[in-house]
This record gives structure tokens, C-alpha cells and sequence, in this order.
């Protein structure tokens, strides 16, 4: 009996020893791995940017100059960001003239770039009406030469959906494009319910874009900014053609702002867009000063489309080669380096596919309605 105890007791003994070590062996390794894991986590947050630092940046930008919204002022007819002696060289457009609810799409484009805007017009911006959204397409353009003007004057009259600024237009004065846009929209185009910001380098599904904005947001949108969100802490190229100066933007990264390739907003925003914009210190880059920096000020959310979009040129000449469906992407960067010969292919077969899926209910603009 007391035997059998001893024997039972030994055995407890053992097992208990044997459990420890285990135990003991186990704990080590683990701390060894955790050790390990956590060196090279923290090698990896050192190469991150300062997230704090960060923050703390964006916190002394806003409080440069942070508004709710609402408040503010819009500029005076005759301002544009700092510049005093603005004015449109056309106000009188019919683009803006619609009895249905409007989406306006303003192009950015450069002077020279009269092929990129007839082909624009001959096909994604040649859709005016679907989904109970009507859809008209105006281009910005600054000044410019004499000899390019006198081919824009003709290219106005002829088809009336140019809107010309009184600033030289140049890819370092593109904030004065884009919020010239907006100027644009509250003056003369207040009965859109959206401005589609888009470049002229993008391939556009019209369809689903109108499909999209109709079934999402219906037809009184309000408080939207969808977009391609770009998150913060890009850091600031300080050299190449993007490159900026210290004395230009100080802080090393950029806070959250939308891809300006092609974006959706609302008129209530673009209104306090406008108005903010003169509160916020100039930036040349202009997705980034208008999307980026003077939405911040104004706190707004940007809804992200980031799916439906495509920023890689191949994507589309993929689908083109050989996709089966409608495009995958509602709005596809193109490349330069191929031509706009492209986009007429991808439209070509975006009609094809559309007709399946549309019913052919769309109406098509004659190429002269505007004028
Ligand atoms: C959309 O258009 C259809 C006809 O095209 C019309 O019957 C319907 O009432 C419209 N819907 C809205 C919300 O306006
Ligand atoms: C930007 O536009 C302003 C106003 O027209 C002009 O004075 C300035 O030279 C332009 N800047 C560039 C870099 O073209
Ligand atoms: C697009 O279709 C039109 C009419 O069917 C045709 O004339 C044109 O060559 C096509 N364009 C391209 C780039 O495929
Ligand atoms: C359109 O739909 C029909 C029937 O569903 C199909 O047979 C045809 O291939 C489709 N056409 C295109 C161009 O997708």
C-alpha cells in the first residue's frame, strides 16, 4: 500500500518534471521567436514614415485654417485662388442647359490637344442622356499662344463646349484649371447635381458611370466626393517633373486625397470647395491641393471607387484584346504612347457590349447640339 503510494508519487514526480521541461523548452523558443519577430517589426516601422510626426504635420496644417463647412464665402466674380482679374472668356455656353438632372463633365485638357477632345466628343462624351441623367462634357483650357488660340476660337464655334479662363495655362498652373472648373460649376452651372472631373487621357464607361451615379446616389446627391482614394503618407517628390521644393510644400508627405485622373462630387462641395479654397496656402499639383489639402481643411469624407478604376494603362488594352464582358473598369487610365487611337477601339466595343446591356436606351448627342 505504501509501496504503490511511493510508486505513484515517483511517477507523478516524473511526469511533472518532464511536463516542466517542456514547458520551460517551449517558453524559450517562444520568446526566442517573439524576440525575433519583434526586431524585425520594429527594423520595418523604423523605414515607415513617421505616422506620428505625420499626424502631427497634418494637425499644424489644420490649424493654418480649419472650417466646418458652410461658412465660408465664395471668391468674388473676378477672383480665382490669389488672382484678382479673372474672367471667363465665354460665359454663354449651352452645357449647362438641361429640363432632367445634369452631370457635367469637365475635361482637363491642354491646348494642343485637339485630337484627345475630338475623339472625346465622338465617344464616351458623345452619350447625352441615360439612366434619367442627362450628360454634357465642356473642356477647360487657359490661355495660350496666338497660333493655337486662333485654331481653339474656330474649335469653339464649332462645337461650343470649350471654357477658357484668363490664366496661362501650363501643367504648374493646373490648380487654376481645376478650381476654374468650380468656379465654372457655381456660376453658371448650378442645376448640376455632379461635376465629373476627369483628364483627357482616360478611357470612360459612360454607361456605367451614369448607371453608377443614378442607382448609388440618386437624383439629389449630397455631401459626395467618390473618387480613387490615394491614402496619406505619399511621400513628397522632391525632384522630376512632380518634384516640389521645400518652400513650395514643407511637409514630406501628402495627407489623403483622390486620383484626379476622374472623380464624382456634388455641387454642395464643389460650393464649399470654392470657398475654402482661398484659405488654404497654393499648391501647384492640383488633385492634391484640391482633393488633398483644401478637403482636409473642410474635413470631408472621400467615398472610395478605387475598384471600379484603373490607373495601368495594360488593363485596358487587356479588356480589349480579350475581356467578354462590359469593361471592368468604369474609368481606365490610357497610355499616352499608343495615341488616342484606343480609346476609339475601347469605345467601339463598349457600345457593342452596351447595346446588350442598355437596350439601346441611350440617347446620343449630335455632334452640334450644344451651339
Ligand atoms: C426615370 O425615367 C423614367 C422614364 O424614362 C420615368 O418613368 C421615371 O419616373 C424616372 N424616374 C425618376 C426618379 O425620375
Ligand atoms: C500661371 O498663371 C499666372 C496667371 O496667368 C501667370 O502669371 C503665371 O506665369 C503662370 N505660371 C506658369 C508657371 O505658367
Ligand atoms: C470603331 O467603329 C467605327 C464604326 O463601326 C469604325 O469606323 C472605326 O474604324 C472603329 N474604330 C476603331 C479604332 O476600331
Ligand atoms: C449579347 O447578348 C446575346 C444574348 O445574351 C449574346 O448572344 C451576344 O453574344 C451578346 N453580344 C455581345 C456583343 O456581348
Amino acid at each position: 500500500m505504501v509501496q504503490n503510494l511511493k510508486d505513484t508519487l515517483r511517477n507523478v514526480r516524473g511526469r511533472w518534471v518532464k511536463t516542466s521541461c517542456l514547458f520551460l523548452w517551449l517558453s524559450a523558443v517562444g520568446w526566442l521567436l517573439f524576440t525575433f519577430t519583434r526586431t524585425i517589426k520594429l527594423q520595418e516601422f523604423q523605414n515607415l514614415p513617421n505616422t506620428v510626426e505625420y499626424t502631427i504635420e497634418l494637425k499644424k496644417y489644420q490649424s493654418i485654417a480649419h472650417f466646418p463647412r458652410g461658412v465660408l464665402s465664395l471668391p468674388g466674380p473676378r477672383e480665382l485662388l490669389h488672382l484678382k482679374d479673372f474672367k471667363f472668356y465665354n460665359s454663354k455656353l449651352n452645357v449647362c442647359k438641361s429640363k432632367n438632372s445634369l452631370v457635367l463633365a469637365l475635361v482637363h485638357t491642354a491646348p494642343n490637344h485637339f485630337v484627345h477632345r475630338k475623339i472625346i466628343r465622338s465617344t464616351w462624351g458623345s452619350v447625352h442622356h441615360f439612366r434619367n441623367l442627362t450628360f454634357n462634357v465642356a473642356f477647360l483650357l487657359g490661355q495660350t499662344n496666338r497660333r493655337l488660340q486662333s485654331r481653339i476660337n474656330q474649335e469653339m464655334k464649332q462645337h461650343c463646349d470649350i471654357i477658357q479662363g484668363s490664366f496661362v495655362d501650363s501643367y504648374r498652373n493646373l490648380s487654376y484649371k481645376h478650381m476654374m472648373g468650380y468656379k465654372w460649376a457655381m456660376e453658371f452651372c448650378p442645376n448640376a447635381i455632379m461635376i465629373f472631373k476627369v483628364d483627357d487621357d482616360v478611357y470612360v464607361d459612360s454607361f456605367q458611370i451614369l448607371n453608377f451615379l443614378y442607382s448609388t446616389f440618386g437624383l439629389k446627391p449630397f455631401n459626395i466626393l467618390a473618387c480613387s482614394v490615394i491614402s496619406s503618407g505619399t511621400l513628397t517628390h522632391r525632384s522630376g517633373k512632380w518634384g516640389v521644393s521645400r518652400s513650395e510644400f514643407s511637409f514630406d508627405m501628402y495627407p489623403e486625397y483622390c486620383s484626379g485622373m476622374g472623380y464624382f462630387v456634388s455641387l454642395d462641395i464643389v460650393k464649399d470647395i470654392l470657398a475654402a479654397s482661398r484659405y488654404a496656402p497654393f499648391f501647384w499639383i492640383d488633385d492634391i491641393f484640391v482633393t488633398g489639402l483644401v478637403a482636409e481643411v473642410l474635413n470631408l469624407n472621400r467615398l472610395p471607387i478605387n475598384a471600379h478604376t484603373s490607373d495601368r494603362p495594360e488593363e485596358m488594352t487587356k479588356w480589349l484584346r480579350q475581356g467578354k464582358g462590359p469593361s471592368p473598369y468604369m474609368l481606365g487610365l490610357i497610355s499616352p504612347h499608343n495615341g488616342m487611337e484606343i480609346l476609339a477601339a475601347l469605345w467601339n466595343k463598349t457600345t457593342i457590349r452596351a447595346n446588350n446591356y442598355t437596350g439601346n436606351l441611350y440617347i446620343k448627342n449630335n455632334p452640334k447640339y450644344l451651339c
